[in-house]
């Protein structure tokens, strides 16, 4: 279902680029969400682009509220009926931190972002205290973290302007991996030892879901 809505707002999260061996993001999504549709009162994706994405959410999710983050003041002409855009960049932490306070946490948090590693997790390490007890974080296109875009300049055209625009901001295009890893493992190291609030963390093909521990 949440694959057929997909398919319909025009996001490419239900594209063949989005899927691995016949399963999009969305049908993995739908796995951890569908059984909490109606009781999920609040989301904040960061990038939006379009809007597609947050309007297949709000038809998705028929009670939540729906916050998108973005960097391009473009973005803002997306808002509408439960949902709302806040210009900031994904490491704004006094940004994130207003906008987590106006929506009083959230149930769901997506990083569709800029795929620059110093990025994603400052912006893990800013909203994961703010993600409900049962909530989900997930991490999209986890390919784009093995590429050190000070290598290869020449990234496909849309990377080159989001790139642009986080180089202007003083963002270094080197990047490895094991900036995530370390991330990834230390939340396992914490898990492995049963501390912390990590209920599970998935690998899919191209992206990672944790959940956080009920309260
Ligand atoms: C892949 S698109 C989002 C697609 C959208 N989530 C969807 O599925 O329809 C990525 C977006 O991230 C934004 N972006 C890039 N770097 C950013 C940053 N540092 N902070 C906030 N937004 C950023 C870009 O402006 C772009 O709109």
């Amino acid at each position: 279902m949440l694959h057929e809505i997909g398919l319909r707002s025009g996001t490419d999260k239900a594209d063949e680029s989005h899927s691995f061996r016949g399963e999009s993001y969305l049908q993995v999504y739908e796995r951890y969400l569908a059984s909490m549709r109606e009781s999920i009162g609040s989301v904040l994706e960061l990038g939006v682009k379009t809007g597609a994405s947050l309007r297949m959410w709000r038809e998705y999710l028929p009670n939540a509220e729906i916050h998108g983050v973005d960097l391009n003041p473009y973005c803002l002409r997306q808002r509408g009926e439960r949902i709302t855009i806040h210009c900031a960049s994904q490491d704004d932490e006094d940004r994130l931190n207003e906008v987590a306070l106006i929506a009083g946490g959230f149930d769901l948090i997506i990083d569709d972002c800029s795929h620059i590693n110093e990025l994603t997790l400052a912006s893990h390490r800013i909203l994961w205290p703010h993600l409900r007890g049962g909530g989900h974080y997930v991490i999209e296109d986890l390919g784009m973290s093995h590429r050190d875009y000070s290598e290869q300049p020449d990234q496909e055209t849309f990377m080159d302007g989001e790139l642009a625009m986080n180089m202007r901001r003083g963002v270094s295009p080197k990047q490895s991996r094991e900036q995530l890893t370390n991330r990834f493992e230390a939340i396992i190291f914490e898990m492995d030892m049963r501390r912390g609030d990590v209920r599970f963390l998935h690998f899919w093909p191209n992206m990672a879901v944790a959940q956080k521990v009920a309260t």
